[in-house]
């Protein structure tokens, strides 16, 4: 069975780029160009959902140069290769705050996300400013507000920037660390989870598909024998 989604926690841009001794934001432009790949393929392949982990609540921290630099990569993305990616059926959908965003990049993201409403080949979700505890708190909020007195998993679920979209069936890491870093702590409850030391702009579209065969061979139980 091919998953319905997939997430992908793109990690390694930095250390990409330290091998070639090149400063980081090199390895974010090449991180993008990985990114266009990948949605191609999992376009191909018939995957549903792609979720792609692409800026956390904690990034923040990094130093003010390398967000802006980011930034500007993720505004061309959505400018250009969007574009390209809307005509072959992809839907898009925010994970995250955008509030705190420049507001030029702000208006170019929500433009970007009506203009691809009505296409249903591949949902790619991107998320940016994304934090899953944030997420919780963000739906608690929510379910409060609306005086909802007995919330239930569906309910819970339906509040949450995944709304409406299958849970990921398989977990990708890239650059071999083992943790999950506050993405998606909801959805992953029965994910299986893959971890490859391929550094995120060396992961190819054959990568992808070992992930996806390893996948194949996994014995999922959900509790059960
Ligand atoms: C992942 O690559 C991309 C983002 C978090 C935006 P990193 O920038 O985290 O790369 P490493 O982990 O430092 O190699
Ligand atoms: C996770 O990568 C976030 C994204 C891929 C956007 P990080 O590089 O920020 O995660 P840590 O710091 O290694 O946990
Ligand atoms: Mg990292």
């Amino acid at each position: 069975m091919i998953p319905e989604h997939i997430a992908i926690i793109m990690d390694g841009n930095g250390r990409w780029a330290k091998k070639k001794s090149l400063p980081r934001i090199f390895g974010h432009r090449q991180g993008i160009k990985t990114v266009k790949k990948i949605v191609k393929s999992a376009s191909r392949l018939g995957i549903k959902v792609l979720t792609l982990y692409a800026f956390s609540t904690e990034n923040w921290e990094r130093p003010k140069t390398e967000i802006e630099a980011l930034f500007s990569l993720l505004s061309q993305f959505v400018e250009k290769e969007l574009k390209e990616l809307a005509s072959e059926g992809v839907k898009l959908r925010i994970l995250g705050d955008l509030s705190k965003f420049p507001q030029n990049l702000k208006t170019k993201i929500i433009s970007a996300c009506k203009a691809t409403q009505k296409n249903s080949d591949l949902e790619l979700n991107i998320a940016l400013n994304y934090g899953a505890r944030q997420e919780i708190v963000r739906a608690i909020e929510e379910i409060v507000k609306q005086n909802i007195k007995k919330p239930t998993e569906e309910i819970i679920s339906s509040f949450l920037y995944t709304a409406g979209q299958p849970d990921p069936d398989l977990l990708i890491r890239t650059s071999g660390e083992f943790r999950v870093s506050n993405f998606l702590l909801w959805q992953i409850a029965y994910s299986e989870i893959y971890i490859t030391n391929k550094l995120w702009p060396d992961f190819t579209s054959q990568d992808l598909e070992i992930a996806i065969s390893e996948f194949q061979k996994r014995e999922r139980r959900f509790g059960g024998i």
